[in-house]
């Protein structure tokens, strides 16, 4: 997520003179191929027709087995970067990169679905002046597409089809400027701007189909739904109850926001907003996480000080402000004003599960799995049917987390797992510069660096270890810097590699996408006391992170100790560090700004800015950015946006796919064979105005005539964040 109105944490990054410290990065160098070449079991598992688990499991954990120890290889070349030089070559303006997407030869990509599409019965279609009401904006396409996943229909034998399933997709955030005909401001801004910005936030859901080759969504499916920022939700698991978690009740109509002069029951929420990535459950649910969710909450008033108290301590390490993020939601509806209805804040921050084939059963915000920025969280359920749960808290120098279910996963009922993450363990990760690391428990016994148990911790003290538990969550960045964590550059999507194919470890990776406060002056870190205001430490640079204002981020993975999610320590390494094989600018005392990807010719899979990461279900693993996107500054050389796939063996990388100007790749997901991807594009042309919403990027309409429905048209008007399907023109599995 970037742009004008989105401004705190995705910008691109200018080079630092501050020396780094290389002898750490040669020590983490010289191992870190070490990583993979220990303990690899040789044993094959069951190929796709050993299939036990339920058809929806089954997409995730038992694919068809490919060769060397899982991964199949890679059967397509690079892509050139799309740089502003590209652009010029193709007949464009040296200001852009080119306005399209491109995948490698003998690929076919075609929009499969572009924000403002009808996807639910009474939807209408788009129209291209964004004239569109909050009602009508409800039963189509949200905004800012971002995580998605492909839920397959179960065919005979419990086996999943893929020509049919439902596919989740999270709408993270909205630029007003495009999102309205004449603005935000324009004449003026009212509740029904508010609403129908509420309206575009959220989850999309709705049902793909693929008939006679082409894949269209199903726009009268009784799948089709709209979560947004106003839906009814229930809060789960330890936290839940709680007295900070009773924000003001209100009744909320297309007209008003009223307060009813109650309160909430602390069980209950509404709305989700700034779902950037996703997760998915071995059991058949989406997972959606909510991220910025800071910047849609503002106020008139000042915010209370760190200084001032409990309450004013929590917003600071949230980094909630009075501006937000440039929405004005809260002069319109008081719910989302935060000095007057303070505890409404802490309703967000969650990962919220939602069942994608029961279309009337509420979203549930799962409180076990902590309180952040939460980028996505993958699952991995291990040899004891353990569940483990991996995620991000985007921010410059927050932290990693895990959560590891109580219960196990129960492969044959799925009713079973339905509350499966009200009750575990949250922890967050320490790295070692030993390349080992320590999962640190977010307990009422753990003892902080303090010394303090956190139960005896002010921040988190309550009438018994149940409230002081629900405070750790609440408050779980605080209960992180009381641990000793680790601060990390960033982390955005966690990804775990397919335990197939020979291949039995418990292997997590996580982008760390770059941060601008790391190894520069004057140096800083965050309170053991959780007094620090959100995204304001300067760390030194450490093994984990060892680029000094780190421009273009690096790739972390990690292996748990005995192969299980249930283990407290687990080695770890770095699996790349981005970069531009062809700058001349020179970091001190030497030059880290090429980073070391792995590419033949040297170069050719050039990226910076890893976001997104996914392991598809062979074990190819792919990545995708976001940057500036505009082939400026610091990516020059890179070019825009894109996807790359990687060997985990080899590090080996190419480039899948290039994207249209100003925009970010966001979100990966295929069918179970294989053959069909559908990936995100989110916010092509960005930081347009009212005025000119196409002055940066006219696409997708300007690559495509319609949909890949054959039908949907692509009216001129604004650029739009769509999701395009990508299959091989021979029917291939995509990568092979
Ligand atoms: Fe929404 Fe951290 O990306
Ligand atoms: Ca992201
Ligand atoms: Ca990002």
């Amino acid at each position: 997520m970037k742009g004008a109105s989105h401004p705190t944490n995705d910008v691109s990054l200018n080079p630092s003179s501050t020396p780094s410290i290389h002898d750490v990065i040669n020590q983490v160098d010289a191992s870190r191929r070490q990583f993979v070449k220990g303990g690899v079991g040789a044993a094959a598992l069951a190929s796709a027709g050993g299939l036990t688990l339920s058809g929806l499991v089954s997409t995730v954990q038992a694919a068809p087995v490919p060769a060397s120890l899982g991964f199949p290889g890679m059967g397509f070349d690079s892509v050139p970067a799309n740089t502003r030089a590209a652009n010029v070559l193709a007949g464009g303006v040296p200001t852009a990169v080119i306005d399209r997407i491109t995948v490698p030869t003998g690929y076919t990509a075609n929009v499969f679905v572009a924000w403002g599409d009808a996807i639910m019965p009474g939807g209408t279609p788009f129209v291209g002046n964004a004239s569109e009401t909050a009602a009508q904006q409800a039963k189509q396409f949200g905004a800012h597409n971002d995580g998605m996943h492909f839920f397959p229909f179960v065919g005979t034998g419990g086996v999943p089809v893929s020509d049919r399933g439902v596919l989740c997709v999270n709408n993270e955030y909205t630029h007003e400027e495009i999102l309205f005909t004449d603005g935000q401001v324009g004449a003026g801004y009212t509740i029904a701007k508010t609403r129908k910005s509420q309206a575009a936030h959220g989850v999309s859901i709705l049902e793909a189909r693929r008939v006679a080759g082409k894949w269209s969504v199903v726009k009268t499916s009784p799948y089709g739904r709209r979560i947004t920022a106003n839906t009814k939700m229930r809060v789960s698991g330890p936290a839940a109850g709680h007295a900070l978690l009773k924000s003001n009740e209100y009744t909320i109509t297309d007209a008003a926001t009223v307060a009813t002069g109650n309160q909430l029951d602390g069980f209950t929420a509404y709305g989700t907003v700034n779902n950037c990535a996703n997760g998915i459950t071995p059991w058949g649910t989406y997972l959606t996480c909510e991220e910025n969710w800071n910047g849609n909450f503002g106020s008139n008033s000042a915010v209370p000080s760190a200084a001032s108290g409990d309450a004013g301590k929590l917003l600071n390490r949230y980094g909630v402000v009075a501006a937000g993020f440039g929405y004005r939601w809260h002069t319109t509806d008081p719910r989302w004003d935060v000095v007057t209805n303070p505890n409404e804040t802490n309703l967000f921050g969650w990962v919220v599960e939602i069942d994608p084939f029961n279309p009337s059963a509420m979203p549930v915000k799962r409180t076990a799995l902590g309180r952040f920025k939460h980028e996505s969280a993958q699952y991995v359920v291990d040899s004891q049917n353990k569940v483990g749960m991996y995620m991000g808290d985007d921010e410059r120098n927050e932290y990693i987390y895990k959560f590891v279910c109580s219960g196990a996963f129960n492969p044959t009922n799925r009713a079973a797992n339905r509350n499966l993450l009200d009750s575990g363990t949250l922890y967050a990760a320490r790295f070692n510069a030993n390349l080992t690391g320590e999962w640190l428990p977010l307990l009422p016994g753990t003892i902080g660096l303090n010394g303090l148990a956190l139960r005896d911790n002010p921040n988190f003290s309550g009438a018994n270890d149940a409230e002081v538990l629900a405070k750790i969550l609440i408050k779980t960045r605080m209960a992180a810097d009381a641990v000793g964590a680790t601060m990390m550059d960033r982390p955005e999507w966690t990804g775990a590699r397919p335990r197939i194919g020979g291949f039995d470890e418990v292997e997590v990776y996580c982008t760390l996408t770059n941060n601008n406060r790391r190894g520069t002056t004057p140096a800083s870190v965050i309170a053991q006391d959780g007094s620090t205001t959100a995204a304001t430490a300067r760390p030194p640079v450490d093994a984990a992170n060892p680029s000094a204002d780190n421009v273009y981020g690096h790739i972390i993975r990690w292996r748990e100790t005995g192969k299980t999610v249930t283990s407290t320590t687990f080695s770890w390494d770095l699996f790349a560090q981005a970069g531009d094989t062809a700058t001349t600018k020179v970091a001190k005392p030497t030059n880290d700004y090429k980073g070391n990807i792995v590419d033949a010719p040297n170069g050719s899979a050039d990226y910076g800015a890893p976001d997104g990461l996914w392991f598809d279900y062979f074990g190819r693993l792919w990545v995708q950015t976001d940057q500036i996107g505009d082939g400026s500054g610091d990516f020059v050389n890179i070019g825009g946006n894109m996807m790359v796939c990687a060997d985990p063996n080899t590090g080996e990388t190419r480039r899948f796919l290039t994207s249209p100007n100003k925009c970010e790749v966001t979100g990966v997901t295929m069918t179970p064979d294989g053959k069909t991807m559908f990936v995100g594009v989110q916010h092509p042309g960005e930081d347009s105005f009212a005025a000119n919403p196409t002055q940066f990027s006219n696409w997708p309409q300007g690559q495509y005539a319609v949909e890949a429905d054959g039908v949907t048209a692509l009216p001129a008007g604004r650029p739009r964040s769509s999701v395009v399907v990508i299959t091989k023109d021979n029917g291939g599995i995509i990568g092979s």
